[in-house]
């Protein structure tokens, strides 16, 4: 394709030296129209209309977005040639046409196309999908559009169909916010939800707060350099007034009463001792959050919200909610004296009651609350909607209790995730209605949104790589009703965007991981299978850094220690970077496992073979190979088949105290060659290493002495079961992260 276009482009250069360089470089496509989303119904006829300069618009006198909407046509106009033929490109309100307000009617004829909606929003829409058609069917030889007649009717299978932004871990300018909100439209997404206050940075200009802007929109990162940024209120008015224009609307995000240290550095008496804190430079969960007990907390966030209120028309506004570490409000007088005056049981009803206030405010003032899941614990405010990330469980339980929901699992939304969690396929399957939700309460889901949580993403171009091309797919979900849903028509569809998506300045991301390295069990033997990610990737692999690569073709032996090398090839060229998996031939692989605590399904590494299965973890504690125990011990007996002598044992554990993963205490190990009498082999208490930050692995190695005959092997691993009460999270349950039980 992109050999097509680039001929396409300099063929165009020979013939038209003259003329007006194209806005878009891309080349004529010939079939059936490709659209993103895809429309609810389109009726191709014979002939096609031929856009050109002397293409007139009308208005109808009522609409009065007439010169936005030329404008936007403009774009495509601007670059073609006149025709001698004038013909006609008409836009009309008409309370007839069927779907609600986002619903569009596009008649295409040879003579005239004819815009139709109930709404200008209505035909806003209309508008992107004729852009689309015009960039599908540009020819670059004649500068004409010969769009194919058509009839389109289309509206959106949900009301909601968000991207969040986080601008506060990492900051993006004005421009790039305006570069998304283009993007949101073409795609015709229509809900900006914008994260503007965090622990490691307030955004947005609040005229009765200025150290919010002087201090909080500012911190000193761990090199020693100031590192932020804010939106002035004439940046915000200038981007809401941009995005309205384009049918979306920006939901701000004011978090509380967590995710609040850099208000609370700015002004100390919000939090609950009073004590000076900085503007945090670390990624995490953090326990200085807004005190309940004192008014003046509730006088300022009322204060923040009227000038929000002031700043974005949006019905809703977003209160965060979320992750609110309760140690603080445990600890202080006035936040206990609330819980009593209040009648409350626990800091879960004080979150409840802190949000509820806030509700009441928001309500009185004419809008509404969304919060995070986490805004159900202690009893749910009474309007408020439920933005579900801790699965979609959550939602549904709102859902039930008729609250609305908007959808965003981490299993399916969260775009900061790496491709081998979440791929352009995986969230084509997200469906925001879960499948045992009741008919009746289904009204109740409003839609979703993809989640771009921006720790990792410092800059536009790693913000465009972990959009696009997953976006696409969100869009599609969110607008066309799940029938005649085709991973592989969908792909192919994608794949006529890119050109468009480049010459928008996209850095677009791939599609899928290149393969997925996965052991496999049979006959006691193991091995280990290649999976393309996608099915149009060719693989070849090495086991050894000096050897070449080899094309995979059946499941390769694992019979070798060392690094598994796997390179992917599209269409005869590199796709994305070489993978590599560490593998350790030992004594206990493939033994059988029996648990006696449970690992966490967030984190199975694998599942009940994973500590067996000779497939070592990496740095990224989401690679798969890791194994979680939340709160819990890991305790688990390995039937090794017939009797072994053993010498030693290796355990890899991972420790990454920002994500409340600790090494364990302890651990333990003990032979058995009957599994029922058990004799302790070897056993170590562990270095406290929990105060130390950053990611590490940890290998553990236990001698066996003398050298043991055994069956059965029980490991015993003490969990330090909550984080400790120095940490920013104090109280929450800790994990334990192990990856494989290595037995020599
Ligand atoms: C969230 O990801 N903490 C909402
Ligand atoms: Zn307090």
């Amino acid at each position: 394709m992109k050999n097509v276009f680039l001929l396409c482009a300099c063929f165009l250069l020979l013939l038209n030296c003259e003329k007006e360089p194209l806005a878009i470089e891309i080349c004529l496509q010939k079939g059936n129209p490709s659209l993103i989303p895809d429309v609810q119904s389109l009726l191709l006829g014979e002939g096609s209309f031929t856009l050109s300069k002397s293409t007139e618009i009308h208005f109808q006198n009522n609409i009065e977005r007439k010169d936005f909407f030329t404008s936007e046509i403009s774009e495509i106009q601007d670059s073609l040639v006149s025709n001698a033929k004038v013909n006609h490109l008409n836009f009309k309100i008409n309370k007839d046409v069927k779907g609600g307000l986002e619903a569009y009617k596009l008649d295409i004829s040879s003579k005239s196309i004819e815009v139709s909606a109930n709404s200008e929003i209505g035909l806003f829409w209309g508008i992107q999908t004729l852009k689309q058609l015009c960039y599908q069917y540009l020819d670059s030889s004649t500068l004409q559009v010969q769009i194919p007649e058509l009839q389109i009717k289309d509206h959106p299978r949900f009301e909601h169909r968000g991207m969040l932004l986080d601008v506060c871990r990492h900051f993006f300018d004005k421009n790039i916010v305006k570069k998304y909100i283009d993007l949101l439209a073409y795609y015709k997404m229509n809900i900006l939800h914008w994260h503007l206050t965090e622990d490691q940075g307030w955004r947005i200009e609040i005229d009765k707060y200025p150290k919010l802007i002087d201090v909080a929109a500012w911190r000193a990162d761990t090199s020693g350099e100031k590192y932020g940024g804010y939106y002035s209120k004439e940046d915000i008015r200038e981007i809401v007034e941009y995005a309205l224009d384009r049918n979306i609307t920006i939901i701000p995000e004011i978090e509380l009463p967590g995710h609040s240290q850099a208000a609370i550095a700015a002004y100390p008496y919000l939090s609950c001792s009073g004590d000076s804190v900085d503007v945090v430079n670390d990624w995490g969960v953090f326990k200085e959050i807004y005190c309940a007990g004192n008014d003046s907390t509730f006088d300022f966030i009322e204060n923040v919200l009227l000038e929000v209120m002031d700043l974005f028309p949006s019905k809703y506004i977003h209160i965060g909610g979320d992750e609110a570490p309760k140690y603080r409000w445990e600890n202080c007088e006035k936040c206990q004296n609330r819980i009593l005056k209040e009648g409350l049981k626990d800091e879960h009803e004080l979150q409840s009651y802190f949000i509820t206030r806030i509700e009441k405010f928001l309500n009185k003032n004419g809008r509404d609350l969304i919060g995070w899941d986490e805004i159900l614990e202690g009893g749910l405010s009474p309007n408020a909607t439920v933005q579900s990330w801790r699965g979609m469980e959550h939602g549904k339980t709102a859902a039930e209790q008729d609250h609305k929901v908007i959808m965003s699992p981490t299993s399916h939304s969260y775009f900061d995730y790496d491709l081998a969690s979440i791929d352009l396929k995986k969230v084509y399957e997200f469906n925001p209605i879960t499948r045992d939700l009741a008919e009746d309460k289904m009204k109740y889901i409003l839609g979703g949104e993809c989640n771009l949580w921006s720790e990792h993403i410092p800059t536009e171009e790693n913000l465009d790589s972990k959009v696009f091309p997953r976006i696409l797919a969100m869009t599609e979900v969110l607008w066309r009703y799940p029938k005649e849903r085709n991973f592989k028509s969908f792909y192919d569809k994608v794949q006529s965007q890119y050109p468009f998506l480049k010459s928008k300045n996209v850095a677009y991301g791939l599609e899928s991981v290149a393969a997925s390295i996965v052991p496999l069990y049979s006959m006691g033997k193991s091995k280990i299978k290649l999976e393309p990610g996608l099915t149009n990737l060719e693989l070849s692999y090495r086991k050894n850094d000096s050897d070449e690569f080899v094309l995979y073709q059946n499941p390769i032996f694992l019979n070798f220690s060392g690094k598994l090398q796997v390179q992917a090839k599209k269409n005869g060229k590199k796709y994305g970077p070489i993978l590599s998996q560490n593998i350790r031939v030992h004594k206990a692989l493939n033994s059988k496992p029996n648990y006696f605590s449970n690992y966490n399904s967030w984190y199975e590494g694998g599942g009940d073979m994973a500590l067996v299965n000779g497939f070592l973890g990496s740095l990224d504690f989401r690679d798969g190979n890791w194994q979680g125990f939340f709160g819990d011990d890991l305790e688990i007996v390995l039937e090794m088949g017939q009797k072994k002598t053993i010498s030693d044992v290796w355990f890899n554990f991972y420790q990454y105290n920002n994500a409340w993963i600790f090494l364990p205490k302890s651990v333990e190990i003990f032979a058995s060659t009957d599994g029922k009498i058990w004799e302790k082999l070897a056993g170590e208490v562990l270095k406290d290493k929990s105060k130390i930050r950053g990611k590490f692995i940890e290998p553990v190695h236990l001698l066996i002495y003398p050298e043991t005959e055994v069956k059965f092997l029980k490991i015993k691993a003490k969990n330090v079961s909550v984080v400790p009460n120095w940490h920013e999270a104090a109280g929450s349950k800790a994990w334990i992260f192990i990856d494989e039980i290595i037995v020599h």
